[in-house]
């Protein structure tokens, strides 16, 4: 049963008031949205566009962009809710915590430290690359020992340090340098969408969507798990194909959850949090398409270079210093993806280290930045050594499978808080509850389904791991675990028997 124990919404808000733990209130709710958009806009747009377009979609695939979007959109209303209620560190960690139980609140703060760490890990080795195509065009190479695919990827590790210490220094001069980074990757966007358009020719469109034709199977471990289980052929192009570039491009869409993992360091949470993750998701929605629907008007799809399509496509025209700009653009795109994921990592050890279930001493706020610094330096360094030194950049699949379990979890939790707690305010909601959390959770289960058979063999060991860790370690230490139900917020009626 114990597994099964809940926080308590006030419990929860409680605790971030403990002066040790409690972090500082400053952003708004255009540091959020600027939040949003700089970590969700990055390798994602900048590589998968040409690869979704060239293998599966065609032209189409500015409506894999629309249905990926959908899939987000309802996942982000469901954050929306749930931030807007329990405006405490951890995002979907936190939410699950109070309303699916102990368990599952722990596999959702493993899955997340999976994504997050993992993901800085792959997009400053992304970063490192384009550092060295930037270079290359500049005609100032790196030596190759030290660059991206060098024995040691020297420029990773040092972003990955520049970065950490910048996060450790404050949250609000994180955001400072994220405001301008952000502004250069937008203006670099926009640019490609307006330069883009004077090269656009209509012919391109034609077939928009492509004749179904069969897939060079992935096979073995390679294959995605639907088609392990159902046995299908795959199929490239057609209508299938619209989706199978869906599941692709979601990644172009990870992070606006992440906005989530700030909720504690927002002035007024209950009503900026639904605004930052929402504003961010609508605006990289409206940009991926533009994006989309130029680059394949620009080159047809079977030409379209999977790998950085973006850059190529202004190559292709002869246009070699717009190409540069775009990598210039990538550059400065990636350093904030990698600066936010690695913001959103510390925050959600924070909040587990400050519940009991990792050790407490991480918690620990530094008494004037009050940012959690032991966190912060541990997570600089691990990141830092996983980019460094591991073939980690092929591991995106993982940050997918990571993310879209907590979407599940987070969309079936919005439906058991309402049914448990009716009675809290909450800043913002889903509307059509319970149809439309329920859409949420299975358009994202689809998607993992889509995911491959090694991804999920991974995955699977992730949770073993973190299984272990919980039974060996968590349980026993959890702050909730010891307490029981004594917890009695003296400003709320006291809440009975959901804590235990
Ligand atoms: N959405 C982020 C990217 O595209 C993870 O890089």
């Amino acid at each position: 049963m114990s597994l099964m124990r809940t926080k308590s919404i006030e419990r929860s808000i409680a605790d971030t008031e403990e002066p040790e733990f409690r972090l500082r209130k400053s952003l708004s709710a255009l540091d959020l949205t600027v939040f949003g958009v700089g970590v969700v806009i990055g390798a994602g747009i900048f590589t998968l566009t040409g690869r979704a377009a060239h293998e599966v979609a065609g032209p189409a695939v500015v409506v894999s962009f629309v249905i990926a979007a959908i899939a987000c959109a309802l996942a982000a209303m469901c954050y929306a809710e749930f931030a807007s209620t329990v405006p405490v560190s951890g995002s979907a960690y936190t939410f699950s915590y109070a309303s699916l139980g102990e368990l599952f609140a722990w596999i959702i703060g493993w899955d997340l430290i999976l994504e997050m760490f993992l993901g800085a890990s792959v997009v400053a080795q992304g970063w490192s690359a384009y550092l060295g195509v930037l270079l290359g065009q500049l005609g100032i190479p790196l030596p190759a020992a030290i660059g991206y695919g060098g024995t040691v990827d020297v420029m990773a590790i040092v972003l990955v340090i520049v970065l950490g210490a910048l996060m450790t220094l404050g949250i609000r001069e994180s955001m400072r340098v994220n405001l301008v980074l952000v502004g250069v990757k937008l203006f670099i966007v926009l640019f490609v969408i307006v330069a883009g358009l004077m090269f656009v020719n209509a012919a391109n469109y034609s077939p928009f969507i492509p004749d179904a034709a069969p897939r060079e199977a992935a096979t073995g471990l390679m294959q995605p798990l639907l088609q392990f289980i159902s046995g299908s052929a795959p199929m490239a192009f057609g209508v299938g194909g619209i989706f199978a570039g869906a599941a692709l491009v979601f990644f172009a869409y990870i992070g606006f959850d992440v906005v989530a993992t700030t909720a504690e360091e927002t002035k007024n949470p209950q009503r900026d949090l639904p605004i930052g993750i929402i504003a961010s998701l609508a605006i990289c929605t409206l940009l991926y398409c533009a994006v989309a629907l130029v680059v394949t008007g620009m080159v047809r799809f079977d030409e379209l270079d999977p790998a950085a399509a973006l850059a190529n496509a202004f190559a292709f025209h002869g246009q070699t210093w717009m190409a540069t700009v775009i990598s210039a653009g990538a550059v400065a795109g990636l350093t904030t993806v990698v600066l936010t994921l690695l913001i959103g990592a510390t925050r959600i050890i924070f909040a587990m280290s400050r519940d009991g279930l990792l050790p407490q001493q991480l918690a620990k706020v530094h008494p004037t930045r009050r940012t959690p610094w032991v966190i912060s330096i541990i997570a600089t360094v691990v990141v830092a050594l996983v980019a460094g030194l591991t073939p980690v950049g092929v591991l995106e699949e993982m940050v997918n499978i990571g993310t879209l379990s907590a979407f599940v979890l987070v969309s079936v939790g919005v439906v058991v808080l309402r049914r448990t707690r009716p009675d809290l305010p909450r800043g913002f909601r889903v509307p059509w509850s319970p149809v439309l959390p329920i859409l949420a959770a299975i358009i994202c289960v689809y998607l993992m389904l889509n995911l491959t058979v090694e991804t999920w063999l991974r995955f699977l060991i992730w949770l073993v791991i973190g299984f272990v860790v919980y039974f060996a370690y968590s349980r026993r230490h959890s702050r909730l675990g010891k307490d029981g139900d004594l917890y009695h917020n003296p400003a709320e009626p006291k809440v009975v028997g959901r804590d235990g």
